[in-house]
């Protein structure tokens, strides 16, 4: 029996951005398509990959039509290697995407006036703008489908670079990646070279050997930098040979940790960091505060626009100096820390325990003493003998992960009754499902987005809500 063969929908014109960056369209005859690939604007015809009773998703197959909003992408890996989908996309319409991504969320979800929605603040620098980096060793090159098809016999050579969307076993081999400062290139390009000059091994993710396996790279403003190597095989001589190599050639390391990680996953969370040469911490200053950064520390990636977030943060806050701040997912303590010398006192809570250790660092590094953190799942830890013990909140700043809060802590804040909370979220579609919960009680008041991740979907939302 033959495989049946899948429709294409001609002449869809794109009109916006769904969940996830897909884009979205409509065929001639009214069907709403979500698409993977083209931009709003575009005229495509789509392969449908998913049909459902209202809606279909497919990708695009044949563009007829480019949008008047396409741009050169800079970048010579640009639609392989899965980062920076819209780098095709000028900034100016990026943001008008993002802006409409909030407006949507909270008018559609949260149930808004969008007049409380103010213009997204746009990056000022749009690329290199990243201070943390991961890439990945494999056995394996990723082939664009041109080498697949071309005559040539093409032998697939290890790589280092970043896993294309869907491949966890392959790697575009990076030459240059415009998100982090060119050292970064620099330093990937002589690793690797290093590597074939040393015929070190590469880890195969499907047979799990091989020596190296992952690296981060992480920047502070200064141009100083902290290096994680990851290997997958204890190769003592290998590793000081890379290692000191690595120290003898670029002396703005200042921190350079090695790991070795011989489980079947990637995640280093659970691994120890050893420090091979330098300081245990990368030091970076917003505002007033100076955070030390550990290797396993969250910290937000794009450092200039971290202080934008956290001065519109402050702003919704409207601290008068006498208040008590719940700092909720709190991370290295960094919002707790930047608004500690607004306000009477701040608690922090957050789940990962070494960046508490990093919190309680950074509090007695800028000598701190209004500010206390405990670790622990905040619907555990957010109860009312906390809020017994360290007082009802005059403010609650919250900033989950992009799943937003649990059902729990909503209900808990509902409780609580805190004369405002600023809700900070990378994830505007579960900040407005949190916000319509909280309606209940609050009032949201204002809305804004502030853009961190140019070239990309994400957009970072903070709301002001007020006890009504
Ligand atoms: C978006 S980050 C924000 C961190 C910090 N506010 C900042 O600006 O750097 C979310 C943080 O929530 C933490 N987290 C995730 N789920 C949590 C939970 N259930 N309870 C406590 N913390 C959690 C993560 O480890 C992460 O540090």
């Amino acid at each position: 029996m033959g495989r049946r063969r899948k429709k294409i929908v001609e002449n869809v014109t794109i009109t916006g951005i769904a969940d996830k960056g897909m884009s979205v369209g409509r065929s001639e005859d009214g069907q709403v398509l979500f698409i993977k690939g083209g931009i709003p604007g575009d005229v495509v015809d789509v392969l449908v990959l998913r049909k459902k009773k209202s809606y279909a998703h497919g990708i695009v197959h044949k563009t007829h039509h480019y949008s008047s909003d396409r741009i050169e992408a800079r970048c010579q890996h640009f639609g392989i290697c899965g980062g920076c989908k819209w780098q095709n996309m000028a900034y100016g319409a990026q943001i008008k995407h993002k802006h409409q991504t909030i407006l949507d969320a909270m008018t559609r979800i949260a149930g808004l006036d969008s007049s409380i929605v103010h213009p997204t603040k746009p990056c000022d620098q749009i690329f290199r703008y990243r201070n943390k980096l991961e890439y990945s060793f494999s056995t394996s090159q990723w082939l664009t489908r041109e080498q697949i098809d071309s005559s040539e016999i093409i032998e697939r050579k290890p790589g280092v670079g970043f896993h294309p969307a869907g491949s966890y076993d392959k790697v575009v081999d990076v030459e240059e990646c415009h998100l982090q400062d060119s050292m970064g290139d620099k330093l990937r390009n002589f690793i690797r070279n290093y590597a074939f000059a040393n015929e070190l091994s590469f880890y195969n993710t499907r047979s799990h050997n091989g020596f190296l396996r992952n690296m981060i790279f992480r920047n502070n403003s200064r141009g100083e930098w902290m290096v994680i190597i990851a290997v997958g095989e204890d190769q003592p001589e290998e590793l000081v040979g890379l290692l000191n190599t690595i120290k003898d050639n670029f002396p703005s390391i200042i921190s350079l940790y090695y790991v070795i990680n011989q489980k079947q996953n990637d995640s280093l969370f659970d691994q120890e960091m050893i420090l091979f040469n330098g300081d245990p911490y990368l030091k970076q200053t917003l505002g007033d505060v100076t955070y030390c950064i550990g290797p396993k520390s969250f910290f937000q990636t794009n450092t200039e626009q971290a202080k934008v977030l956290y001065d519109t943060a402050v702003d919704f806050c409207d601290l008068k100096g006498d208040e008590n701040v719940y700092d909720l997912y709190t991370g290295i303590g960094s919002i707790a820390l930047y608004v500690a010398d607004r306000c009477r006192q701040v608690v922090g809570i957050e789940e990962i325990e070494p960046a508490i250790e990093d919190a309680i660092l950074n509090r007695k590094l800028n000598g701190i003493e209004n500010a206390s953190f405990y670790a622990g799942d905040v619907k555990n830890i957010l109860t009312d003998s906390f809020a017994e013990r360290h007082g009802k909140p005059d403010l609650v700043i919250t900033d989950p992960p992009r799943a937003g809060m649990h059902a729990d802590v909503v209900q808990m804040l509902l409780q609580l009754e805190a004369p405002k909370i600023v809700y900070v979220s990378c994830n505007p579609s579960t900040q407005a499902r949190d916000l319509k919960l909280l309606s209940e009680k609050y009032q949201v008041t204002q809305v804004q987005g502030v853009d961190m991740f140019p070239h990309t979907h994400h957009i970072e939302s903070v709301a002001r809500c007020e006890l009504k």
